[in-house]
């Protein structure tokens, strides 16, 4: 059984893929069931370059993955961010390629409750 928006991953291929709809089945890739992705929460410093950060703004929000922005070289960067409103809706997933600035501006009058970033080694991130 799947939930709406849920991630999931191939281990064998890499394929990542999100439930638009739940459903009963199970998610198969490459002959194997797909892994649930969740997202990692730690109130630990040593993870905070993976934690998106609310910065605002006169005029927006930037959403901001890491005090310290987190690397965004060709091995290891952000792959995208996701923003949500306070309500849990999701409001856009902005993708980014290395060298990229991994930080993105929201217009005011949405009502952020929480970013999830995405790292292409370290996983999926969410602030506490
Ligand atoms: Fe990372």
């Amino acid at each position: 059984m799947t939930k709406k928006s849920e991630l999931y991953k191939c281990n064998i291929c890499g394929n990542l893929v999100e439930v638009i709809k739940s459903g009963e089945g199970e998610l198969v890739c490459c002959g194997e069931a797909m892994e649930l992705i969740k997202p990692q929460i730690h109130e630990d410093e040593k993870y905070e370059h993976h934690i998106p950060v609310i910065i605002e703004h006169e005029d927006c929000n930037e959403i901001q993955v890491g005090k310290k922005p987190h690397p965004m070289e060709n091995e290891h960067y952000i792959e995208f961010v996701e923003v949500y409103t306070k309500d849990n809706k999701k409001i856009l997933r902005h993708y980014f390629n290395p060298k990229e600035e991994p930080s993105i501006k929201i217009p005011k009058c949405f009502d952020i409750g929480k970013a999830i970033a995405m790292c292409n080694i370290h996983g999926l991130w969410e602030k506490p």
